[in-house]
């Protein structure tokens, strides 16, 4: 059997966010793109440049800050969007343009008001173009899995001999079943002339469940590279998760006839950035990252387990880098230790002062708790997780009273732009109680959405982190904290998410910030 490689296409910063409430600033993107770098992905696709400059930005910092992996904006089939692309890839050591436009009969009618004709010649003319930027170039038929056969093998055909590199086919709205899709890739794989000139490409939305089922079985039948996020992160109920399709042709090397080059053991330690920084958890039973997937509760598994691990077991659970949490840093650990190993995680400090203030943070740390993993450094930045400089507000001071069969209440002392404010209120529980008090001091009128906790390490030393998602005037952010004291990491969770609405806000409206 040949034992092709299999191309690796992350999507998690550009479909991934396109989840509601995932959105990322350009600094949490960088430190993903660093950290599927380092697992070793193929393509990286950091964003869609033209739809904002925060976008564009992005695109740009994850071209320059990554040098292994291959950076992909995406483009619709017009000019502008392709040029927009081109330009935040500039920097980048090897580019990839990924443009589109859809081919099923009612995207073209209903959405694009365009004939068959004008989408292929469109089509053409995007890959004529961006092939002027980078020799690198994919192409996606949007809605490829409701289109016409016929038709896809005409604007497939066209788009190869201008030029594409990478043919990707869309289950854009999730409608496939694995049978299906795997037919349609091995007809297109067939009937198109010159499919040999490109690496065929699947990417599967997960509407009913099965964008893991239809991409292995696009694989099955000659595509080459499959596009997939971290925890199966995306669109509506998301897109295939890279750990299932990674680890399937791993573990079932008797049935797929090619190999990935990923380095699976940062599978685990990606997904919990992942989720730390958009908030997303994930559900414990999920498959190769939940908490529960190597756990075995029942007497005759955990007996079976136990004899020989194989019995229950088709993987191994440091594989996919569940033993991988390090002790990395302690107490006596100095700065340079620090910052140098921040560095391998993808955390550039932009002057003295942000390596200072986070290595301040280290040592409170490291004084509560002795034992410093990575994922406690990760935590540490991405609390922060703001564009140098631009922090309102910073928490000071909390004090909570809990008392069996008493209302908590909390006195928050914040630094405001500046000046030290301080208020208390009560609430349901001493969370409640603290954001009541934060909000008497700003006023940010904002709207929570998600609130959640979690444990970075295990055992009741760890931190919690805790993720607040807020929204104001159609506007989401994410902000995170982390602490020993989960009450503690909460207010600062809600800090952060108020100095990243402020900072947000601040752009489109100087008046805000009035607090
Ligand atoms: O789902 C989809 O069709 C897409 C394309 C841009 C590839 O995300
Ligand atoms: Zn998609």
């Amino acid at each position: 059997m040949s034992n092709d490689k299999l191309i690796i296409f992350d999507t998690t910063l550009r479909d991934g966010e396109q989840s509601p409430g995932a959105s990322m600033t350009r600094d949490e993107k960088v430190r993903i793109a660093k950290a599927l770098e380092r697992m070793r992905v193929d393509v990286i696709e950091a964003g869609f440049p033209i739809a904002s400059p925060g976008d564009f930005e992005a695109v740009q910092a994850v071209a320059r800050a990554v040098s292994d992996s291959t950076v992909c904006g995406l483009a619709r089939a017009l000019d502008k969007d392709i040029d927009r692309a081109g330009e935040a890839l500039r920097p980048a050591a090897s580019a990839r343009i990924h443009t589109f436009i859809a081919t099923s009969p009612i995207h073209m009618r209903m959405k694009l008001r365009m004939t068959p004709e004008q989408v292929i010649e469109q089509a053409v003319h995007a890959v004529k173009r961006a092939r002027t930027y980078t020799d690198d170039v994919e192409f996606s038929p949007e809605d490829a899995g409701r289109s016409e056969i016929d038709f896809l093998c005409r604007v497939i055909e066209a788009v190869i001999a201008a030029g594409a590199t990478t043919v990707n086919i869309p289950d854009t709205v999730g409608y496939n079943l694995p049978h299906q899709f795997g037919e349609l890739m091995r007809t297109l794989i067939e009937r198109v002339p010159n499919s040999d000139k490109a690496v065929f490409s699947v990417h599967c939305h997960n509407d009913l469940g099965l964008a893991v089922g239809n991409s292995l079985s696009a694989v099955l039948n000659g595509a080459r590279q499959v596009e997939c996020t971290i925890n199966g992160l995306g669109e509506r109920a998301g897109n295939a998760a890279l750990e299932e399709i990674v680890m399937t042709v791993r573990t079932r090397q008797d049935i797929f006839p090619c190999h990935t080059d990923l380095d699976t053991t940062q599978i685990v330690p990606c997904s919990r950035l992942v989720s730390g920084i958009t908030g997303f958890a994930v559900q414990p039973n999920k498959a190769i990252v939940g908490i529960n997937a190597f756990a075995h509760e029942s007497g005759i598994h955990q007996d079976g387990v136990l004899k020989s691990r194989e019995t229950y077991e088709i993987m191994r659970a440091q594989d996919v880098g569940w033993s991988a949490n390090r002790i990395v840093l302690g107490k006596h650990s100095g700065r340079n230790a620090f910052r140098t190993r921040l560095q391998d995680l993808g955390v550039d400090f932009g002057s003295d002062e942000e390596l200072n203030d986070a290595f301040a943070r280290f040592k409170e740390l490291a004084d509560k708790k002795h034992e410093i993993f990575d994922e406690d450094l990760q935590s540490l930045v991405t609390e922060s997780g703001l564009e140098a400089g631009n922090e309102w507000l910073k928490l000071i001071f909390l004090r909570v009273c809990s008392e069996t069969g008493k209302t908590p209440n909390a006195t928050v002392t914040l630094w405001v732009e500046g000046e030290e404010k301080q208020a208390s209120a009560t609430g349901s529980g001493p969370v409640d109680a603290s954001f009541k008090a934060i909000e008497k001091l700003v006023n940010s009128k904002t709207e929570l959405q998600l609130y959640s906790v979690n444990n970075i390490t295990s055992g009741t030393d760890s931190q919690g982190e805790v993720t607040v998602r807020l929204q104001l005037d159609g506007r989401i952010v994410n902000g995170q904290g982390a602490d020993t004291d989960i009450v503690i990491a909460s207010a600062k969770a809600y800090v952060n998410a108020l100095n990243k609405i402020i900072q947000r806000e601040q752009r489109a409206h100087p008046q805000f910030g009035d607090v």
